[in-house]
Formats: C-alpha cells, sequence, structure tokens
C-alpha cells in the first residue's frame, strides 16, 4: 500500500468553477473574490474577511495595523510553522517565546504574564493542530495588561472553543489556504476580523496602498503585494460549501486515531472540553530516540509522515540571530523532536487508516 501524506479534497465541480474564471480572463480580485469574502465571514460568524496570499501576509497586515513596530515585543510560541515568528522580524520587533503546556501543546496562558514587560505590544497565540487556545482567558490576560490579540488561526478555521470561534475575541486572525489546509487553493490567507475599519485599511495593505477613486488608482500609503486572485477565490468558494461535511469525515478519522492509540504508551495531545477541534492535524508523540527510525520503517512500509514541528527557537537562522540553545523552551524541544504527524484527509479510506495504526503499533 501506499498512502501520500496529503491529498487535497478537490471536486470536479471546484475544477469546473475555477475553470470558468480562467477562461473569463477576469483574474484580479473582483466580485468571486467579494463573494467569498462575505461567505467566509458568514461561516466564521464575524463581521469581516479580507483574502489575501497567504496566513503570512493576513499576520503581518495584522501587525502593521496593530502598530507594532522595531523594538516591540510579541509573545507567541516556539512550537509552529517558523512564518508565525517571521512576521514579527519583519516588522523589526522582537518575538518573545513562551514555552507550551505539556499535555497540548498550545502555549501555555500560564507562563505568558510572566514575560510581559513594557515592551510588550501583542500576543499571538496558534491554534495548533485545529485546536483553540483558550481564548477567554487570553483576553482577560490581554486586557489586564493592556495587550492585542492576533491568532494565527492557520489550522482552525472550523475551529471553536467555548462557543468562540477565530477572531472573535482579538483584533484579527489569520486562516490559511495552503496546500495542506483543510480548504485550499494552493496558496492563499484570509485575515478576519470584527472591526470594519481594520478590515477596509487590509483591503489596501494587501494592495499596494492602492484604492480606485473616481476611476484612477492612487497610493495612500505603504502597502504589500498580498493579494490573491479570482480563480483561487472561485476554488475556496466552492470547497466552503461543503466544509462541515469534509469535516465530519476528518473527525471520523481523527477520533479512530485517538481511540487506537489511546492507553499504548502513545501520547497524543489532550483536547480541552468544549472544543471543537478542527481535526487538521494529528500527531503523535514517541520517544524521540526511536522517532526518526519509526518514521523511516514507516516510509518503508508505504506511508508517508511529517514532522510539525521542530521548534522554531532551534532552526539555524534563529540560533544564530538570536543564540537560543537547546533547553531555552524544554517541552516545545521534548513535543518537536517527539513528533509523528499522520496523514488525515477526507479522501483518507478506512482500509487505509487502519493499515496505517496497524503499522504504527508494530512499530512500536
Ligand atoms: C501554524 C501556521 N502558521 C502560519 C502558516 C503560514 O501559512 P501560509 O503558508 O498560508 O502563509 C502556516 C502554514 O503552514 C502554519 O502552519
Amino acid at each position: 500500500m501506499k498512502i501520500g501524506f496529503l491529498k487535497p479534497a478537490i471536486t470536479n465541480q471546484d475544477i469546473k468553477v475555477m475553470n470558468k474564471i480562467i477562461r473569463s480572463g477576469w483574474f484580479a480580485p473582483g466580485k468571486v473574490t467579494e463573494e467569498f469574502e462575505s461567505k467566509l465571514a458568514r461561516y466564521l460568524q464575524i463581521k469581516h474577511a479580507v483574502m489575501t496570499s497567504s496566513a503570512t501576509a493576513a499576520l503581518h497586515l495584522s501587525l502593521i495595523m496593530a502598530g507594532v513596530q522595531e523594538g516591540d515585543e510579541v509573545i507567541t510560541t516556539p512550537l509552529s510553522y517558523v512564518a508565525t515568528s517571521n512576521v514579527i522580524l519583519y516588522q523589526r520587533a522582537v518575538p518573545v517565546f513562551v514555552d507550551v503546556n505539556a499535555e497540548t501543546g498550545l502555549l501555555d496562558l500560564n507562563k505568558v504574564a510572566a514575560k510581559i514587560t513594557k515592551k510588550t505590544k501583542i500576543i499571538l497565540p496558534v491554534h495548533l493542530y485545529g485546536q483553540m487556545v483558550d481564548m477567554k482567558k487570553l483576553k482577560k490576560i490581554a486586557t489586564k495588561h493592556n495587550l492585542i490579540i492576533i491568532e494565527d488561526a492557520a489550522h482552525a478555521i472550523e475551529a471553536q472553543r467555548d462557543g468562540v470561534r477565530p477572531g472573535q475575541l482579538s483584533f484579527s486572525a489569520a486562516l490559511s489556504f495552503h496546500v495542506a489546509k483543510n480548504i485550499t487553493s494552493g496558496q492563499g490567507g484570509a485575515l478576519v476580523t470584527s472591526n470594519g475599519g481594520y478590515a477596509q485599511r487590509a483591503e489596501l495593505l494587501r494592495r499596494d496602498g492602492v484604492r480606485n477613486v473616481n476611476g484612477k488608482r492612487h497610493m495612500f500609503e505603504l502597502g504589500y503585494k498580498y493579494d490573491a486572485t479570482e480563480f483561487q477565490a472561485a476554488m475556496l468558494l466552492s470547497q466552503l460549501k461543503r466544509i462541515e461535511q469534509q469535516h465530519q469525515k476528518r473527525n471520523l478519522l481523527f477520533q479512530r486515531y485517538a481511540k487506537a492509540f489511546s492507553g499504548m504508551g502513545v501520547d497524543f495531545p489532550k483536547i480541552a472540553p468544549r472544543t471543537k477541534h478542527a481535526c487538521h492535524m494529528f500527531v503523535v508523540w514517541i520517544d524521540p530516540k526511536k522517532r526518526d527510525k519509526i518514521r523511516k520503517f514507516l516510509a518503508k512500509a508505504g506511508i508517508d509522515t511529517s514532522i510539525h514541528y521542530d521548534p522554531i527557537h532551534l532552526e539555524p537562522y534563529y540560533r544564530k540571530q538570536f543564540n537560543y540553545q537547546r533547553g531555552d523552551f524544554p517541552i516545545a524541544e521534548k513535543l518537536g523532536f517527539s513528533t509523528i504527524t499522520l496523514p488525515l484527509y477526507p479522501a483518507l479510506t478506512m482500509e487505509q487508516q487502519g493499515y496505517i495504526i496497524k503499522k504504527v503499533k508494530g512499530a512500536l
């Protein structure tokens, strides 16, 4: 058996609508992008969604709009994709990592307050693997210290916690439509917010700071080339219609993995009560001494796996720039170096999943 790590759930209908846009000759953001933005906002029960070229772009624009400048500190997690903290560096601000919770892998909210200084401006949590951090608790911390929350919701489009969805309690949240995500246009992202002023500014900034006035283009502030295309929007609009249906399939597979590995000495992230998990990724945490061997064994059995993530602070660039050492964020390191991400996508058959479970158990 050969089981790939990824398989985007694209249907003939998605291809048809995208083809229609390509044939229409109008590729720049237009009516379909607007329709996708309004349907996405409705789905997320938030006022505004602004499509961008990536989640990285949406995070960067959020930091700009929140006024992050050189020397400001942004509290975030080391257990994420590098884009989460790279955007902080784009603004010449300082990423201040806080270690993660050992049971969930999420930013440890009990350790945040100790890292707040006069320079702290933002808290940037990541809803890792599809599980949201406790936004109600984080909001209390942020309000007490007069800080702004910007959410990295790249994994969490379907997620909820305590009835809260991405963007609802924060300045803004960033979604990703990168090829590995639950709905995808190859690349793409969105900034979602309940503030109309922020949404308008994001629309300006994603288009080089340019807006049409009386039929003429004028540039009002220094923006970025962070917009997307109509065919990306069409593809996403089509997938958004069945997002909950696809999520049900993901959830089924996710729960089956959890049940299969429970009580076997294989750890995986704990899910908090009152959580709707986006079921973006299922990771197992295995003794780091055995991890790479087990991945090789699985690869030989035809099963592609991945790692999410080696901790950011130990990436060569971050080590060099900030002199981070092994041991600086021990829990993120332990989890990161134990992680194997297993295939999880709607097209994965029960038979394929059964085979993966059997092989993982065998390897152990
Ligand atoms: C947690 C996290 N944040 C941010 C990003 C960046 O998303 P994008 O590729 O859309 O810029 C990713 C993408 O893999 C991610 O996994």
